[in-house]
């Protein structure tokens, strides 16, 4: 089967030569990544997995049993409705560019560098998980997750390759090369560098890392650089799947650890095998505030140099904004100063990363209001909460004070004295590790999680998501 039978696509691969022979360069590196560095242990097993083959409603996603290296790893651009013009910026109401324009090439390079590295790093993360997955359907989920982070590596790896020359190569290559977590060669952000060693903390990845990538691919997605665009848009139909998985997998955490409260005489989660409220509340805390740094500096020239040229606006530009030039607007940004907070006045678009910062938080208080909903509903008086946006920074303007999860401003001491209430001590997470033993029954679950309320796409809980080649 030659490449371009072999790689689903709408980019016309076949007829281009040039395109061609970078990517039969690229893929054996890519392949041997995925050996080395994907899911550990199970490249032999048939998993339910979905594809996407075509762009279509009904190409787009195909359910079958396929091993993980055969995987049909795409390239897809969502299709051009119509003529489109830059959405935003210095340049709005120009034609879209098909090409790198040339002033902005360095800042391109960079944006698809950085969110491209994202990918690889996550698979590299959760490469051990598999071994202690509490069902089989979440084992076919986290293999969903990652075969699809690999065909977004494909995505932008595309757009170095046709679009970047030879330096494009140099970063695709680079890509392969960088490691989750190493001292010489990490991911270039350091929430990809942080260990997701078991599913709990997976669970939490999913829900708020993977949605800075929603909110990231959002914005790039109305982005001047057409192909960018194009490829953005079909990415987040996939990311919408990881989002589900991390904040429902949370969910069930927390459905579990409510009927073990009830059922313990001591109300003690712990004590029926379950993950106890403060714990998962901690673990909140932790995530959130190492996946709100992703959105970068809260006052920020790249960002408002991003927004001029057109290439990353904000979310849903078109659809929640009229005026879309933004040279004038300031945001009011909460400051340090001294021992007391104050506001400094900035203008707006060096407020970007703020302003889709603020769409995030949003989305993540939804998503914390549905854990309380599980909460109420079985009775459990506790609420969980998302921590303000300054708690616990290391990068950006709070990083030099320390912040109560409410968002006050407090001492060194006061922090260090609380920080075990706040963060998941080491006792928590070798508790949470104690937990992680696999369930490989097709409709069993390990005892800390509840089972979903329906299986994947009309399959039943119990069906037998993956089929193992050594099974007798
Ligand atoms: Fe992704
Ligand atoms: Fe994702």
């Amino acid at each position: 089967m030659s490449l371009s039978d072999s790689i689903p696509n709408n980019v016309d691969l076949s007829s281009d030569r040039k395109l061609m022979r970078a990517l039969e360069r690229w893929q054996p590196n890519f392949l041997e990544w995925w050996k080395d560095m994907g899911p550990e242990g199970f490249q032999e097993d048939r998993v339910w997995l979905r594809t996407a083959i075509s762009v279509e409603a009904g190409g787009w996603a195909h359910y079958d049993y396929v091993k993980m290296p055969d995987y049909r790893w795409g390239i897809f651009l969502t299709p051009r409705s119509g003529e489109r013009s830059v959405g935003f910026g210095d340049d709005a109401d120009q034609k879209v560019w098909d090409e790198v324009p040339g002033e902005f090439r360095s800042m391109l390079r960079r944006i698809i560098v950085t969110q491209a590295d994202t990918e690889p790093a996550s698979v590299e993360q959760q490469r051990l998980l598999g071994k202690t997955a509490p069902s089989l359907f979440d084992l076919r989920n986290l293999f969903q997750v990652n075969v699809e982070e690999g065909r977004h590596l494909w995505a932008m790896v595309h757009l170095l390759h046709q679009y970047f020359g030879r330096d494009g190569r140099e970063e695709a290559e680079a890509l392969l090369e960088r490691r989750s977590g190493d001292v010489d060669k990490p991911r270039i952000l350091n929430t990809f560098n942080e260990s997701t060693d078991e599913w709990l903390s997976f669970f939490m990845f999913a829900m708020f890392t993977d949605r800075d990538g929603k909110y990231q691919l959002s914005a790039l997605s109305e982005s001047g650089f057409d192909p960018l665009a194009r490829a953005t848009q079909f990415m987040l139909t996939e990311e919408a799947f990881h989002l589900s998985v991390g904040e429902y997998g949370v969910d069930r955490v927390v459905q579990r650890a409510a009927e073990a409260m009830t059922q313990d005489p001591n109300g003690d989660a712990r004590a029926q095998g379950a993950v106890d409220l403060p714990t998962i509340q901690k673990y909140i805390n932790f995530w959130f505030s190492s996946a709100v740094e992703l959105f970068g500096g809260e006052i920020s020239s790249n960002a408002a140099d991003y927004f001029a040229a057109g290439l990353k606006g904000r979310h849903h530009e078109q659809r929640k904004y009229s005026e879309h030039t933004v040279r004038e607007g300031i945001y009011e940004i909460p400051v340090i100063a001294g021992d007391r907070m104050s506001t400094q006045e900035v203008p707006l678009r060096n407020a970007m990363n703020e302003l889709l910062r603020d769409e995030y938080i949003v989305d993540c208080k939804r998503g914390c209001a549905r854990w309380n909903k599980t909460l109420k509903k079985a009775g459990v008086d506790f609420e969980f909460s998302i921590p303000s946006r300054r708690f616990n920074r290391e990068m950006g303007i709070y990083s030099g004070s320390r912040f109560s999860p409410a968002g006050d401003i407090i001492s060194d001491a006061e922090f260090e004295a609380k920080r075990d209430t706040w963060l998941p001590t080491a006792d928590d997470r070798s508790y949470v590790r104690s937990l992680m033993v696999p369930v490989y029954e097709p409709g069993q679950f390990a005892p800390w999680i509840a089972p979903p309320r329906k299986g994947v796409k009309g399959k039943p809980i119990e069906y037998d998501y993956v089929q193992f080649h050594d099974a007798s």
